[in-house]
């Protein structure tokens, strides 16, 4: 089980209300956050508006604000929320014991495209 998953280190590494990145070799740079009610997720690090760095963002609840034109992206989904359209991939990801996990898979394929809605 764990050889699908790919330990990227503590949860202390990352405080509430903060993100860090993660170079992909051959892939897209991938955030991963941390929430202020300490719940964790990864998405690729590009807004879908005009390739905002998400991981500079703000995070509030489980949504990060795009540092660059402010629009609000949810974590779980990747999807901008409002009026605006557009969808970044997200990352599986969990925590065992203390420490992160992505989904080497999705971490390599840059992500699992988002469900397309009928
Ligand atoms: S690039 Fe993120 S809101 Fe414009």
């Amino acid at each position: 089980m764990i050889g699908d998953w790919l330990d990227i280190g503590p949860v202390s590494q990352i405080s509430p209300g903060n993100a860090r990145t993660l170079p992909v070799r051959g892939g897209e740079e991938i955030a991963v956050f941390h929430t202020l009610d300490n719940r964790f997720f990864a998405l690729v690090n590009r807004c879908p508006h005009k390739a905002g760095p998400l991981s500079q963002g703000i995070v509030h609840g489980d949504v990060v604000t795009c540092p660059l034109h402010a629009w609000n992206i949810s974590l779980k989904t990747g999807k901008a929320l409002g009026d605006d359209d557009g969808c970044v991939p997200t990352i599986p990801l969990r925590v065992d014991a203390g420490r992160i996990y992505l989904l080497r898979e999705a971490v390599l394929g840059g992500g699992t495209p988002p469900a397309k809605v009928a």
